[in-house]
């Protein structure tokens, strides 16, 4: 069971891209002109997907791979291009519609099913490799995790998702966003640290079985973004910390980390943090 703060953000998340923002999200992923700014989070959101898939099996031919939150599924595609049997699925039936419509032909054995739902739905089957691209970002650190944890149950490979990087300013601006009327924004990106994530991955036995194995941060004007890669592998390539010795750096819910050792090189460097929310299209207003 996920929880019922997943579900309820599920559902807000199925409202905001499958209503509010579904054009600009249509648009954003597509070759159409966009803002400055957009561009900026294009950029990275390419960035972070060859990232993904330089992390993926070359041939995938006769793996079974999940694109859990496909939105208007580009990975999916060249995923499918490499010749995986690819499940795309997304709560918000007009970005699979999107898709679908998108979809070029795939030549060779690749092929994708498209799908509406949750990405935990069981009825979707096991698989080789999952990838939740910039799909888990909105949940609270503890639903990301539980979230890994049903997925890893389920895959054989690699688990390989993205999360909002915190720093000590994106959370002080987030802190002082409270004070904004809401809007339009979509629902807000959870930022969470590096250590904490490691810290509740290590305690949840259901991913015992998966290594830390690689991770790499995508840094491109409005777009911040975290890459991960879970695997079964046993080679990790940093240490996992003992669950029991207190973070250094601050936990996902604790204090902020010390200005010293986290602060941005400028204040420009933190508005594109904040204004992270630019990809989704909401045009960047404080969370
Ligand atoms: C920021 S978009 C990223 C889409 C795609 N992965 C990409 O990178 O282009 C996040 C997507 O995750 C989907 N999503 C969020 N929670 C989901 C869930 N529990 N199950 C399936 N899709 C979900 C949203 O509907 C949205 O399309």
């Amino acid at each position: 069971m996920a929880g019922a703060s997943y579900d309820t953000r599920r559902g807000e998340l199925t409202t905001y891209f499958d209503r509010t923002a579904v054009e600009a999200w249509s648009r954003l992923t597509s070759d159409a002109p966009v803002s400055r700014i957009r561009a900026t989070v294009r950029a990275g959101r390419d960035a972070m997907r060859g990232t993904l898939l330089a992390w993926l099996p070359a041939d995938m031919t006769g793996l079974r791979l999940l694109d859990a939150g496909c939105g208007t599924g580009a990975l999916s595609v060249e995923a499918a291009r490499r010749g995986a049997e690819v499940v795309a699925i997304d709560v918000s039936p007009t970005l699979v519609g999107l898709a679908r419509e998108r979809l070029p032909a795939i030549p060779g054995a690749g092929r994708i099913e498209f799908r509406v739902g949750d990405m935990l739905d069981p009825s979707l089957g096991r698989f080789d490799h999952v990838v939740a691209m910039d799909s888990l970002i909105h949940y609270r650190a503890a639903d990301i995790v539980r979230a890994l944890a049903v997925l890893g149950t389920r895959t054989e490979g690699s688990v390989l998702f993205t999360v909002a990087p915190r720093t000590a300013l994106l959370t002080v601006m987030h802190a002082a966003g409270k004070f904004f009327p809401r809007g339009d924004r979509s629902p807000a990106i959870v930022p969470v640290t590096e250590g904490g994530l490691r810290r509740r991955i290590s305690a949840e036995p259901a991913l015992n079985g998966f290594t830390w194995a690689q991770s790499h941060r995508v840094n491109s004007g409005f777009y911040l973004s975290n890459a991960i890669a879970l695997t079964r592998a046993a080679r990790a390539s940093h240490p996992r910390p003992d669950p029991e010795v207190p973070e250094r750096n601050g936990g996902l819910e604790g204090a902020l980390q010390p200005a010293a050792r986290s602060l941005e090189p400028s204040f420009e460097a933190a508005a594109q943090h904040l204004r992270m929310r630019g990809m989704d299209g909401t045009g960047g207003t404080a969370a």
